[in-house]
Order: structure tokens, then sequence, then C-alpha cells
């Protein structure tokens, strides 16, 4: 068994297991030592404590964590982060006055990243995938949720899940996969929308439930994509298979997809742009968590998520990259974090549990990671030197994550 006791670390936060999603209140509670010790054992966390409290000596690992803080890695429980190919050209076509609905109407958007997919190998989406997955292990993300949805047709939606296997297998990272067929609709079915999500229950998700792809369904629930009915059809013909659902909800529009989360007992409704006082208050009510995703409103423009009103009204929040080439190219949870504290007023240690324990809830890792307990994997974030937690969102921008353990191995 190999030893590492990482010591005279300044505060060690994010401590303890709760048994559900923090709320309200509770959200603000991050619990922290001064002045501690962490030690791990292989890949797990052994234990923790006050340094005067240290009592054991000959680790074959020491790091001097001397004016730095020890965090828990984040959980970013939504991206969609293997694609083929990035989408500046829009980008720059959107800053010359083109909106997100035009750009798609083009057949730019989804269908472009669609067609790209359909054309790459399994072995290209899988390297170019794997990068990105170091690249986000190094800013210290320590568990991902990936979604299928830039393939649609059953090859290449189960191309997509296939990648998504191998990733799991292979990367230290902890890897939940979702089925996102019904992200768009391809052009062949344009006009024959029933067709399509006939293909998506009777081609796709027989194969996914044999081959066990998937770990949860999504549909893009939204005006011009999948109704409200739509969309629980097909979240009922998954969870047939055992996939629960975690919905694309309330990006563009009041689509309904909150409620149809809810009555499904979705594991989490993600987006929540736009949402009123009735749709929060029915989700304050539920078990089901609101993941709110403040890059893809800032890279498009759109209002950001209703942040205070949710965590006042009682909603577990959770916060997440949705690393994805056409509305958030990136998948630095360190921004996440900063723009919901600068743009969404949310607490710094509200937005350290929402993208820590809370994105572990959103993808039931709770008991594999999301906070520093011993018996939970060795996955903690060790920043530069800080004054205060409060330091992380407030120099937005500036790499703070010095070093990052994930399964026990230095990134
Ligand atoms: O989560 N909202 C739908 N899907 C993605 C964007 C997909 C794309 O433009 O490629 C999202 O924002
Ligand atoms: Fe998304």
């Amino acid at each position: 068994m190999a030893t590492t006791l990482v010591k005279n670390i300044k505060k060690i936060a994010g401590l303890g297991a709760p048994e559900s999603p923090l709320r309200g209140n509770n959200l603000a509670r991050l619990d922290s030592i001064d002045n501690a010790y962490l030690l791990l054992e292989d890949n797990e966390i052994a234990g923790y404590g006050p340094m005067t409290g240290l009592k054991h000596a000959g680790f074959d690992e020491e790091v001097d964590a001397t004016g730095r803080f020890v965090l828990p890695a984040w959980c970013d429980s939504h991206t969609h982060l293997v694609f083929a190919a990035s989408r500046e050209e829009e980008f720059v076509d959107k800053l010359k006055g083109l909106s997100y609905a035009e750009i798609a109407a083009r057949g730019g958007g989804i269908l472009n990243s669609a067609r790209k997919l359909q054309a790459a190998s399994e072995d290209e989406l899988f390297v170019s995938a794997w990068k990105r997955l170091e690249e986000l292990a190094k800013w210290g993300t320590g568990a991902v949720e990936i979604k299928s949805g830039y393939g649609l047709t059953p090859e290449a939606e189960l191309k997509m899940l296939r990648v998504i296997k191998k990733l799991k297998e292979k990367s230290p990272l902890s890897i939940k996969a979702t089925f996102l067929g019904a992200h768009t609709y391809p052009p062949e079915y344009k006009h024959d929308h029933a067709g399509y999500i006939d293909s998506i229950i009777h081609d796709m998700l027989p194969v996914i439930g044999k081959e066990k792809l998937a770990d949860y369904i999504d549909v893009f629930c939204e005006h011009g994509f999948f109704s409200q009915e739509e969309t629980e059809t097909i979240c009922r013909a998954g969870m047939q298979y055992g996939l629960k659902a975690k919905i694309h909800a309330n990006q563009l529009n009041l689509s309904g997809g909150v409620q149809v989360g809810v009555k499904l007992c979705a594991v989490s409704v993600d987006h929540l742009e736009t949402m009123d006082q009735a749709t929060i208050a029915l989700l304050a009510g539920s078990d089901t968590i609101g993941t709110m995703l403040p890059t893809a409103a800032f890279f498009l423009r759109m209002p950001f998520q209703p942040a205070r009103q949710l965590i006042d009204a009682n909603c577990a929040v959770a916060l997440a990259t949705d690393f994805n080439p056409g509305s958030s190219p990136s998948g630095n949870m360190n921004l996440v974090v900063a723009m919901s504290c600068i743009q969404m007023k949310m607490l710094p240690e509200e937005a350290i549990n929402a993208a820590t324990i809370n994105g572990a809830f959103a993808m039931e890792l709770q008991h594999e990671t999301g906070s520093i307990e011993p018996g939970k994997k060795a996955n903690f974030i060790l920043t530069t030197e800080i004054n205060s937690l409060a330091y992380i969102p407030y120099a937005f921008g500036n790499n703070l994550v010095d070093r990052v353990m994930v399964d026990g191995k230095w990134q």
C-alpha cells in the first residue's frame, strides 16, 4: 500500500459526506479545517485532521502544502466532450449578427457537429476526447458526465457511446455516460418526427441496453426540438432499460422540461436559463437537481440562470460546464465557479458545493467523490498560495489550481 501525506494545508474544505444534495442555507455550509493534513492510501482518502492531531509518520510521499488550500476535485455533471471538430466559424457568424436559431436553420449547430462526427472514426474521437479529459483533469475536474447526441443515426450514436465506454475504462476520472439521441432531428426525419423517435426507441435503445452503453437518457426539450410529450415518451423508453432521466430543460423557453423531469423523477434537469415562479416551486419540491450551466448562457449571451431564486426557494442546484463545441467551448470548472459568483451572486461556498458534492449527486457518484471523506476516491485540488476561498472566484481567469490528484494519481 502506498501512502501519501499532504501536510501543513492552510485550509482543507469540503469535508464530510452529506446524505442528500445540499439545499437552501446548507448550500453555503462548506466544512473545513485550518492548518490541516490529508492522508491518502493508494487511490483512497484515508483520513484528515488538524496538524496537531497527526500521529503517524513514515509516509511514501509527503507534500508540503504551506499557504495552500485543498478542495474536492470538481464534479462536472453535464458535458458533450466527445465531438469531432470545433465550430469557431459559427462563432464568427454569430459575431456578425446571426442568432443560434438562424445558424441552426442553415444546417449549422448540432447538425454541423453531427455531420463531422459521422465521418470520424471511433479512434479519432477517442484520441481527441482523451486529450480534453486530460486538460480538464489539470484544471481540477475529477468526475465528468459525457453525452452522446452528435451522432443522430443508430450507427453514429452507438459509436459515440462506445467511445465514452472506452474513456470510462481507461481514464482515472469517474465518468457517467448519457444517451442523447434526442438532441435534434436529423435532416432525413425533419418532417417525420415520429419516425426518428421510433428509431431511437427501436434501433438505438435495445443495443444501448444490451451493451450497457449508457447510465442516463437525455432529451433536448425545447421549442423546435422535442416537445414535453415527446420528451416523456423517449425518457420512459430509456427508463425501461434502467436509464434514469437527465433532461436539457428550459434553456431557450419555458419548455415544460422541468415539469417532465420532475414527473419522471429525473436525476437532474439542466440549463434553466428560462424559469418562472411556478417552475421554480415545482423543482424545489422535488428530489431532482437543477443543474446550471453559466458558461453556456455567457457564450450565447443569454440571461444567466436565476441561481439566487433557485437556492432561496430550496432547490438542490449543481453547476456544470456543458462543454460542447456549439454553446460552451470550455470545460473549465474554475470559470464556471467564478461566473456563478460574479454573474449569479452565488457565494463562493455555495458555488464550490454546487460544483463538487451536488455535482457528484447529479451523477449519482456521491459515495465515490465530491467531498473529502475517508473511503472516497483520492480526488482533490491543491491550490497555489492564496489567502481565502473567496479569492478563487474573485481572481477569475487566473489559474489557482496548482496540482490535482484523481484516483490517487497526480495529473
Ligand atoms: O447543451 N442545448 C442543446 N445542446 C447543447 C448545444 C449543442 C450544440 O450547439 O452543439 C447545449 O447547449
Ligand atoms: Fe448540454
